[in-house]
């Protein structure tokens, strides 16, 4: 591979193979970076954040929606720094928890741009939503219904929740839309519960929510999600006639050179602002939501992990630091990444990147092609800034990585690693 070139677009904008033919990242060399920081260590280009930022603020306003936001799924990486990038950008906040909201409120979002989420949130949670005088609270189920009704005292804004019955083609694990769900009302149950949240003081009905499925490469289950909330009213509220459709997110991205790639967010955005205006919902005075994660968050990350051993079982075994405790998704979907050895591109050595957790499964990519991998190498996986650092653990009492943010040349740890200590800082004795 040619070096002083750019990357292919699963690494982070901007990254390249410097004159030595190391992977340089934010304009940091990803050797340097893991001399200093040590591994493994997430590394984020802080410019890519931005640049995805505005890419879908402006495909909001190409596609000529008056009042279109950007809501950003925290839960794809839930670092203050990241949500602080946002923030400045102008997004939204989504939270599912509120430990999600403590981490919003504190990265500096106004209140009124934070949507809540959650099809079993506590009385606890609601309560520290309604105190924080969050933009939305969306509904997800009868009960919830009646713990608001409880502690609601001013007029709250709410969304209704709904499972569209539209399936995308994802892993199971991560498909929401169909009607077999844990998330949101039926489409049959969804006019009683606009009927129900009617007759409430506290509760001011703005509109429908639905997230159909994470990591969607195909844009026709979009286009099915809005036909399928255009549907929804009662006699209280004509179909097609709520003032907010938050529309979820779902766009999925590109983990390696050879998948598919996913469509432009411009195209994305473009389709469903399109399919809402032909539905009715594009008139003025309606207010669109997206509520993306991955696609803002996932190229813009890289992990870097060094090679501790390289034996011959069969395959060809490459041991490294991390593993399931800093990317759970190869073991939880079959997820698929690459490795590459940092400062050797190009490799046609095949190799199963293993990490170093006491289970067999535990393996990053099963068929990497690295190099002649050997002790002391740095191995870089792109396309790790989405749900990495989110799922992370402890397991095997491995303390989790730093995340280390790089922007033209500067590189600055903004979480810092755990330590030992930090493993036992909870206990009671
Ligand atoms: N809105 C709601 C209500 C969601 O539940 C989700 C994701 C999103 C937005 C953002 O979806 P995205 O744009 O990131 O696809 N841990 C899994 C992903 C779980 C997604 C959960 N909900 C993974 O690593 O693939």
């Amino acid at each position: 591979m040619a070096t002083g070139t750019s990357l292919s677009h699963v690494f982070p904008l901007g990254s390249r193979l410097n004159e030595r033919g190391r992977l340089e990242v934010g304009g940091c060399d990803t050797i340097e970076l893991a001399r200093e920081f040590g591994t493994p260590a997430y590394v984020v280009a802080e410019e890519d954040l931005h640049a995805r930022a505005r890419a879908f603020a402006q495909a909001g306003e190409q596609a000529g929606h008056e009042d279109f936001h950007v809501v950003f799924a925290s839960k794809a990486f839930p670092c203050t720094a990241v949500l602080e990038v946002f923030a400045r950008e102008g997004l939204w906040c989504d939270v599912a928890s509120g430990g999600e909201l403590h981490l919003a409120l504190q990265a500096g979002y106004a209140p009124e741009r934070i949507v809540m989420h959650g099809n079993a949130k506590s009385a606890a949670e609601l309560r520290m939503a309604l105190d924080a005088r969050v933009g939305l609270i969306v509904v997800d189920n009868f009960d919830e219904i009646d713990r608001l009704e409880r502690l609601s005292e001013k007029a709250q804004d709410v969304l209704i929740r709904v499972t569209p019955d539209v399936r995308g083609e994802t892993h199971e694990k991560i498909s929401t839309g169909q009607a077999d769900s844990k998330f949101g009302f039926s489409m049959a149950d969804a006019p009683a519960a606009i009927e129900r949240i009617g007759q409430i003081d506290g509760l001011a009905l703005k509109g429908l929510h639905a997230h159909i499925g994470s990591q969607l490469l195909d844009l026709a289950p979009f286009r099915r999600e809005v036909a399928e909330l255009a549907k929804l009213g009662s006699e209280t509220h004509p179909p097609g006639g709520f003032s907010i459709y938050d529309l979820g997110g779902g766009l999925g991205v590109a983990y390696t050179e050879t998948q598919p790639r996913p469509p432009a967010i411009d195209e994305y955005v473009g389709t469903l602002v399109r399919a809402a205006q032909e539905h009715g919902m594009g008139l003025p005075g309606r207010r669109l939501l997206i509520e993306p994660g991955r696609a803002l968050v996932a190229n813009a990350g890289v992990t870097l992990y060094t090679v501790e051993s390289v034996k011959r079982n069969v395959s060809t075994w490459v041991g490294c630091d991390g593993g399931m405790s800093d990317n759970l998704r190869p073991m939880l979907y079959g997820a698929s990444y690459e490795a590459h050895v940092a400062d050797r591109f190009g490799g046609a050595t095949p190799c199963v990147l293993a990490g170093k957790h006491c289970e067999s499964g535990d393996v990053i990519v099963r068929d990497a092609l690295l190099d002649d991998p050997r002790p002391g190498d740095v191995i870089v996986t792109p396309a790790t800034g989405a749900y990495g650092f989110a799922m992370a653990s402890n397991y095997n009492g491995v303390p989790r990585p730093p995340v280390v943010f790089c922007r033209d040349g500067e590189a600055r740890v903004v979480v810092r690693r755990e330590s030992f200590e930090d493993l036992t800082a909870r206990d009671v004795r």
